[in-house]
């Protein structure tokens, strides 16, 4: 055996997004699908969602997320040593995406490897980076949740492709001494589950070894997403209150004392049964859902990101990120938001953090049409 290591401290450092240029409105599945702005507004809170360029993959979208975040923490590739996406859009199927982003960013010294765990896997990721960064395999890591769920959607089932978008955003973890962590700042308990026996009411058929692509595979849409969306609902519900009691319990924190509640986005009124089960205040649960959609593993990270951007975020306040998806997976973790004194990013690279180093990475991205009818 080895020298016993002492388990360490794991807090956020800095939070990065990206979001395709391309804005797509509730209205334009009008022209072709027998949906209204209407419907999709009451049934699900979404307004409108963003969708990547043709040619660009979800590596593209996290690195410009990842080099956002970086730079807020005053850092470069080399800085890194354990890059994870969680992804379900992944630009191959292998190598990783994480691979692809290592190789953009230019990072050499590091490892990398994807999660899948649908709308989980960013909670699913949080947990594996934070389980290495605590045992000392990892010091700095950073992880990005991105999707490219466009690529996925069957645009002509208006019961699925209406909810989801695509986007990308990061996070720089880091490991620190218990003894230099006086507040007790960073990341807390996990609550996660899964039931496979469910996996058929939310998948992509085809495309893996069990059903390799065929030209039939593609005539029967196989390579999109199939969902029983009744079936999602009633066990997000059921799921998402779970999660929530089970984190708080697990951190011996009662509701009242989380400044935030961070769900996955993938219907408002999921969020709001939890929130009125809970007897809480709309404004302690961050919704961004209205102008993104559902984009999977990006969610969590998202509202992250427009928060700490928006100057809601304090050092001290209790933040709870809970979620559910395919799988089914679900999962939720404890945050005590800031960072210890001598890794806080200076005051002003905070106020810099605003949407337009989003623009200028938009800027960059390309700029073809989408074309969603197939
Ligand atoms: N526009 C108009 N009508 C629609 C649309 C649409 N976009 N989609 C479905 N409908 C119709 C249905 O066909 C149905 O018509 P019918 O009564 O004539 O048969 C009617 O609306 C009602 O359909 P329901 O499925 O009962 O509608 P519901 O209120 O349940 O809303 C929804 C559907 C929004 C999909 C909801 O079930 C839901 O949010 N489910 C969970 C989805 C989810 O969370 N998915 C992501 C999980 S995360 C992950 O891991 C990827």
């Amino acid at each position: 055996m080895g020298p016993q290591r002492q388990m360490m401290d794991v807090v956020v450092r800095s939070t990065g997004r990206y979001v395709p240029e391309r804005v797509f409105l509730n209205h334009e599945f009008e022209s072709f699908l027998d949906t209204s702005d209407q419907w999709i507004t009451e049934r699900t809170g979404i307004k409108e969602r963003h969708l990547a360029a043709p040619g660009e993959s979800v590596s593209d979208m996290s690195l410009h997320a990842a080099r956002q975040a970086l730079e807020r923490a005053g850092l470069g590739p080399e800085d890194i040593d354990l890059i994870v996406v969680a992804t379900v859009t992944g630009d191959t199927v292998f190598p990783s995406t994480a691979n692809w982003l290592q190789g953009k960013l230019g990072n050499t010294r590091g490892w990398s490897f994807d999660i899948n765990a649908a709308c989980s896997g960013f909670i699913y990721s949080l947990s594996t980076v934070t389980a290495l960064l605590r045992s000392g395999q990892a010091r700095r890591a950073l992880l990005v949740g991105a999707e490219k769920m466009s690529a996925i959607l069957d645009f002509t089932d208006r019961a699925s492709c209406v909810l989801f978008g695509d986007a990308a955003a990061a996070l720089v973890l880091e490991a620190v001494e218990p003894e230099q962590n006086g507040e007790g700042y960073g990341i807390g308990e996990f609550y996660l589950g899964s039931d496979g026996s469910l996996a058929e009411i939310l998948y992509q058929p085809c495309g893996g070894s069990s059903s390799p692509p065929t030209f039939s595979s593609v005539q029967r849409h196989g390579h999109y997403v199939k969902m029983q969306g009744q079936d999602v609902y009633k066990n997000a519900v059921r799921r998402m209150d779970e999660v929530v009691d089970g984190v708080l319990k697990k951190q011996g924190v009662a509701p009242e004392s989380v400044d935030w509640f961070i769900a996955h986005q993938a219907n408002v009124r999921i969020i709001d049964s939890v929130r009125e089960r809970m007897k809480l205040p709309a404004e302690r649960f961050y919704v961004n859902i209205q102008r993104y959609g559902n984009t999977t593993s990006a969610t969590i990270p998202l509202c992250l990101d427009e928060l700490v951007c928006d100057g809601r975020l304090s050092a001290g306040q209790n933040l709870v990120l809970f979620t559910f998806g395919a799988g089914l997976t679900w999962g939720s973790a404890f945050l005590k938001w800031g960072v210890p004194a001598g890794l806080a990013p200076a005051p002003g690279d905070i106020a810099k953090r605003d949407i337009s180093d989003n623009e200028e990475a938009a800027a960059g991205a390309p700029a073809a049409p989408v074309e969603v009818q197939r």
